[in-house]
């Protein structure tokens, strides 16, 4: 995690902490919840959910365990969540597990040997799998069965176990860095898109009525305009504006109350986390607006090229603050009017 405050000499690390969309210690509470437990609650990426309706409707009326999922995109856009709707929607038990906590092959194989019948098993993180562990869930998703060797030296032998039918769903931030026979093992894949603000207003609706918060519509769009199309960062948005509005108003979140809150707190006007406004520093004043290679970009910021592309890029550019060429990542006029600096001649 990168200290917001400390680089960018901008900001306080405490608006950077509000806004990050890397799961924190009191969203482990909020979520538990908040997060929607069926289709019907899970707001936004209708396309998504209108599949997932159609594959898992599929998959019961034949009696079968659905297709292996893979849902991709960056944190806190509701991968895990959906997950755990697909089970339900199921009725199937969850089992949930990621790709770092499983260090050996005997990890996954007690994780697999003790699934039953039409169980979901949810891989958090899963292009963190080690490889010698990934090589044993290839045939466990494909013909649902287990090699493994018993004995030692020359009396070695590998026998095969069989495996009940399950639902592998993965989760990861980053396409990119699974190994193409992984990919390939998985039935299906979506790409959770960021939400559109007013998406993310009925999020903060629902939330607000969950946690008897006092809200008004065009609170919850102010918050909703500033959560970077992210619904955890909603979420917890909300939670820092009912605290502004119970101290400093009358408990109710109207559009001024939530703007006012904010401001306070140092949220962006585009919901920018610190990140993101290094990335668009680092492009505007020390790169001077030219074209700009990812791992050039990323070096110069300390963070992985990975992390850069499928974490900040995709809401830069959705949003014109950055724009990819054939010679690299540049900052738009937007990125400078952004930043309060007038584009240079050209941009
Ligand atoms: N489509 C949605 N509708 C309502 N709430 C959502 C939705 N997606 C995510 N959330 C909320 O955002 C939080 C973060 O989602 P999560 O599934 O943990 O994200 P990810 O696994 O992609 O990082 C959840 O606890 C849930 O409350
Ligand atoms: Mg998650």
């Amino acid at each position: 995690m990168f200290e917001a405050g400390a680089q960018s000499g901008r900001s306080s690390d405490r608006p950077a902490r509000a806004l990050s969309a890397e799961l924190q210690e009191e969203d482990l509470a909020i979520d538990r919840s908040l997060r929607p437990k069926y289709l019907k609650d899970y707001l936004g990426q209708e396309k998504v959910k209108e599949s997932l309706a159609i594959m898992i409707q599929a998959a019961q009326e034949r009696g079968e365990a659905a297709d292996h999922i893979l849902f991709s995109g960056p944190p806190g856009l509701g991968k895990t969540t959906l997950a755990t709707v697909v089970a339900n929607e199921m009725h199937s038990n969850i089992r949930t597990t990621s790709g770092p906590a499983i260090e050996r092959t005997g990890d996954l194989a007690a994780i697999l040997t003790n699934l039953e019948e039409g169980d979901v098993l949810f891989i958090d993180e899963i292009h963190r799998m080690n490889r010698m562990v990934e090589e044993v869930l290839y045939p466990a998703l494909e013909d649902f069965a287990l090699d493994i060797v018993v004995g030692k030296g020359p009396a070695a032998r590998s026998i095969r176990l069989d495996l009940p039918r399950f639902t592998l769903i993965g989760a990861t931030t980053r396409t990119g860095l699974l190994t193409g026979p992984l990919r390939d093992r998985f039935g299906i894949a979506f790409r959770l898109q960021y939400y559109t603000p007013e998406e993310l207003s009925s999020i903060v609706l629902r939330s607000a009525s969950i946690l008897g918060v006092n809200i008004q519509e065009e609170g919850a769009l102010e918050i909703a305009r500033r959560s970077r199309g992210t619904p955890r960062l909603a979420n917890r948005l909300l939670k820092r504006v009912r605290d502004f509005a119970q101290v400093r108003g009358d408990g109710v979140i109207d559009e001024d109350v939530a703007a006012q809150a904010l401001s306070f707190f140092e949220v962006d006007s585009l919901g920018l986390d610190a990140m993101d406004n290094r990335i668009l520093e680092m492009l505007t004043v020390q790169f001077g607006g030219r074209p700009v290679g990812l791992t050039t970009l990323a070096s110069a910021l300390s963070e992985e090229p990975d992390t850069l592309e499928d974490v900040y890029e995709p809401f830069l550019m959705q949003q014109g603050l950055v724009i990819r060429t054939p010679k690299g990542r540049q900052a738009t006029a937007r990125a400078y009017e952004h930043l309060g600096m007038v584009p240079p001649e050209g941009i």
